[in-house]
């Protein structure tokens, strides 16, 4: 800022005063308003927004403090310096408090005692306004840069799901008889997740490893899925393998969620009659236990190769009849709370 363009307001009772002070500043090179007392001083302010106030302490009407206050309120990057011919440190020690940037005795014996006051509060407040601007122009640069990881979350978000989706479906191409298995396990298993009060990133990922638990199914070979008899037991063998299987397909996969160790654990029970581990109760993750249950129900009321479906009511019977034994107790309360609700379009996505 030029010194030229730069605005002063000389707020003083005594007019001797206030020429004295208005010749000097404007050889300085300062434009100057003036005002004869308080409550003028105000309404100049109003109208010229100067860039510096000069207000004197002792004025009739409305004294010095009383407008310190007014401008303070009205605009606090506004620099105001006290001139007082009190000469009582009180007086300066009270302005300061109040909110003047600086303080002038009357009589100045010396104008350079002025203009070193009114060129050291005008730095002062250019500072104040570049360090706002500053702050401003970061606090822009934050709120852009958020708004690019946001958007580019969500991208990588969206990729994520649809990654997920076609390793799902290409599980599903090799065993028709499946088909869509995992995505109704997905569902329900959120669904359950929802029902038990989950944060909506477990129920992410509850969805996301409902809908890849059977993805080591892949190596399974395609007569033993859709054989139309019961399987052998060296078959059920060679099948029960494929949550391992699973597990080392996605174990490299840097999920933010334990989506391997939980296809790991799908057929995992609280008893600690599932496999592959024999796993039991708290050493099982919840998201396996809710999606154990999912599963059992999917697959009951589905049919299969082997047999018809054995229908919804019977699978929620096995969760019944097993709940707290094979499965989660608070997991198999969801399921059974959730069917009361919304009966009609569980049997929907079932069937
Ligand atoms: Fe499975
Ligand atoms: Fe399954």
């Amino acid at each position: 800022m030029s010194s030229k363009k730069i605005k002063i307001l000389s707020i003083d009772d005594e007019y001797i005063i206030r020429e004295t002070i208005s010749d000097y500043l404007e050889d300085k090179g300062y434009d100057i308003v003036e005002a004869e007392n308080g409550r003028v001083g105000i309404e100049v302010f109003r109208s010229e927004k100067p860039d510096l106030v000069l207000v004197d302490l002792r004025m009739p009407e409305m004294d010095g403090l009383e407008v310190l206050s007014i401008l303070c309120k009205e605009s606090p990057q506004t620099p105001i310096i006290m001139v007082s011919g009190t000469g009582i440190l009180q007086d300066a020690i009270e302005a300061i408090r109040k909110g003047a940037w600086d303080y002038v005795s009357k009589p100045i014996q010396d104008m350079a005692v002025l203009d070193y006051a009114v060129n050291r509060s005008l730095e002062r407040a250019r500072l104040i306004r570049e360090n706002d601007a500053y702050k401003e122009h970061l606090e822009e640069k934050v709120r852009l840069r958020t708004k690019e990881i946001e958007k580019s979350n969500a991208q990588l978000r969206s990729t994520l799901e649809d990654i997920v989706e076609s390793l799902s479906i290409l599980t599903e191409k090799r065993d028709p008889y499946t088909s869509g298995h995992q995505k109704r396990v997905s569902v329900l298993a959120a669904l359950i997740a929802q029902e038990m009060n989950l944060s909506s990133e477990q129920i992410t990922a509850i969805r996301f490893a409902g809908q890849l638990h059977d993805i080591g199914k892949i190596y399974v070979p395609a007569e033993f899925l859709s054989k139309p008899t019961r399987l052998e037991e060296e078959e059920m063998a060679v099948i029960r393998k494929h949550s391992a299987i699973g597990y080392d397909i996605l174990k490299n996969i840097q999920f933010p969620w334990p989506i391997a160790e939980t296809v790991l654990q799908h057929h995992e029970r609280m008893d600690g009659s599932g496999y592959p581990q024999g796993l039991t109760k708290d050493s099982i993750l919840l998201d396996a236990k809710i999606i154990a249950i999912a599963d059992v129900v999917e697959a009951m009321s589905s049919h299969r190769p082997y047999r018809p479906s054995l229908g919804v009511e019977r699978a929620l019977d096995e969760i019944k009849n097993n709940k707290g034994k094979r499965y989660c107790t608070s997991c198999s309360d969801a399921l059974f709370s959730l069917f009361e609700k919304k009966r009609e379009k569980l049997f929907d996505l079932l069937i």
